[in-house]
């Protein structure tokens, strides 16, 4: 049992030298006495400190011992402390005191005698001290009780999180399964067609004016895979940190103007060209190439999901900046999407409905750009378009962390 609990002690008593008696024979090793000469003194410092033990002298002037035992009890601060009552008037006076509830209460005769009063004081003060030293445990089994609900809550946390890995890799088995069958059974069926044509000796198919069509159908299909198994091998390149950007001078709209031409032809296919806007030139430091990828992205995203409606790109230099935008008419990003999209695997409702996808063309477009110190922004609302901006500091020498 710890020693080191400070039990304090209240006496009460109208004579100063029985106080001084009394204080004499409990007086110890942390348990210091406090004295009071009234019964008014002592509520007050019955107020201010938590005592061990009580004393009280029955026959007082104003408020006699009962009378301060009846107020105790009356408050919850007060209530559990013990009492030894101290009366010439002897064992009688068990009766006119009845039914402290603490059942702690005790006397003491006049005059007193030393052995008897220091071993009830004694009682009393280690039976405070085996409270406290319980409670302190209790408190401490509340405290570690709390500590392992937190644990078992992150443990709870980390199973979620594990299973979400789980399920988010099982996913992407299945997708990019299902995006590289997709065309992969073209150039099956393709071959198959090409084949049966041959056995038959039917060269029709093969004549001279149809031969440039076929091999850019083939192209396509291969382009798309290549495409995909690009952006997987960045993706991963990108959770370890190893995607790496060679910036060198380039004009970015040259770079713009360019990518624009490329998916000319796709482009038409869908909806009207692309409209194209950019000062002569817009020269900084930047990876040509991921710059490249990340416009190509976009564009093909307002071609996908723009609803076949004009789509917009231009370029200017905004400050020490460099600002990139593509634009388009279709459906729009509903608000609680704009943060989401950018992230591995994440595609709207309607576009998982409307066209393949693996959902991390943004995701990979969105860490490029912050590589080079740059930043996406989208503005966009349901039934008014998307516009997507690309901002990059003039040089990518020197990116933000
Ligand atoms: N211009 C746009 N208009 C409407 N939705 C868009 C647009 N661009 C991107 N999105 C939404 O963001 C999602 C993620 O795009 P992205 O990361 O490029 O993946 P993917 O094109 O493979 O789905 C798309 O699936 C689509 O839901
Ligand atoms: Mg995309």
């Amino acid at each position: 049992m710890p020693i080191d609990v400070e039990s304090k002690l209240l006496i009460v008593d109208d004579l100063p030298e029985n106080l001084l008696a009394l204080e004499a024979l409990i007086r110890g090793p942390g348990r210091p006495v406090y004295q009071a000469s009234s019964a008014e003194q002592a509520l007050a410092l019955l107020l201010e400190h938590e005592f061990a033990l009580a004393i009280l002298d029955v026959q007082m002037p104003g408020m006699n011992g009962f009378e301060l035992a009846e107020m105790m009890r009356g408050t919850e601060r007060t209530r559990h402390i013990p009492i030894i009552f101290v009366s010439a008037a002897g064992r009688e006076m068990n009766y006119a005191f009845k039914g402290y509830e603490s059942g702690a209460v005790d006397f003491l005769q006049k005059p007193l005698d030393a052995q008897t009063v220091s071993s009830k004081v004694s009682v009393f003060v280690d039976l405070y001290r085996h409270r406290k030293a319980l409670k302190h445990e209790i408190d401490a089994l509340a405290v570690s009780h709390r500590r392992q609900e937190a644990l078992v809550q992150q443990l709870q946390c980390t199973q979620r999180e594990l299973e979400r890995a789980v399920r988010m890799r099982d996913d992407f088995m299945s997708m990019v399964s299902h995006e590289l069958r997709t065309p992969l059974n073209t150039l099956y069926l393709e071959t198959q067609v090409r084949k049966l044509h041959l056995s038959k000796n039917n060269m029709a198919p093969f004549a001279p004016d149809r031969l440039p069509a076929m091999i850019e159908r083939d192209q396509r299909q291969i382009q798309n895979m290549v495409r995909l198994i690009d952006d997987m091998l960045d993706v991963t390149r990108m959770r370890s940190g190893a995607l790496s950007i060679q910036p060198r001078p380039v004009d970015l709209a040259q770079l713009a103007r360019g990518v624009v031409e490329s998916l000319a032809q796709q482009a038409e296919a869908v909806g009207p060209p692309i409209r194209f806007e950019a000062p002569a030139g817009v020269p900084g430091v930047w990876d040509e190439f991921r710059i490249e990828q990340v416009l190509t992205n976009l564009i093909t995203n307002a071609l996908r999901y723009g609803a076949g409606k004009q789509v917009e790109v231009s370029v200017r230099q905004e400050g020490g900046r460099a600002r990139m935008s593509v634009s388009d008419q279709g459906p729009g990003i509903a608000a609680e999407d704009h943060a989401r999209i950018f992230e591995q695997f994440e595609r709207t409702d309607d576009s998982r409905r409307q066209a393949p996808g693996l959902g991390l063309g943004l995701y990979i477009a969105r860490q490029i750009v912050r590589s080079h110190g740059g930043e996406i922004d989208l503005a966009s609302a349901p039934g008014q378009g998307a516009a997507f901006s690309v901002i990059l500091p003039l040089s990518a020498e020197t990116p933000a962390a």
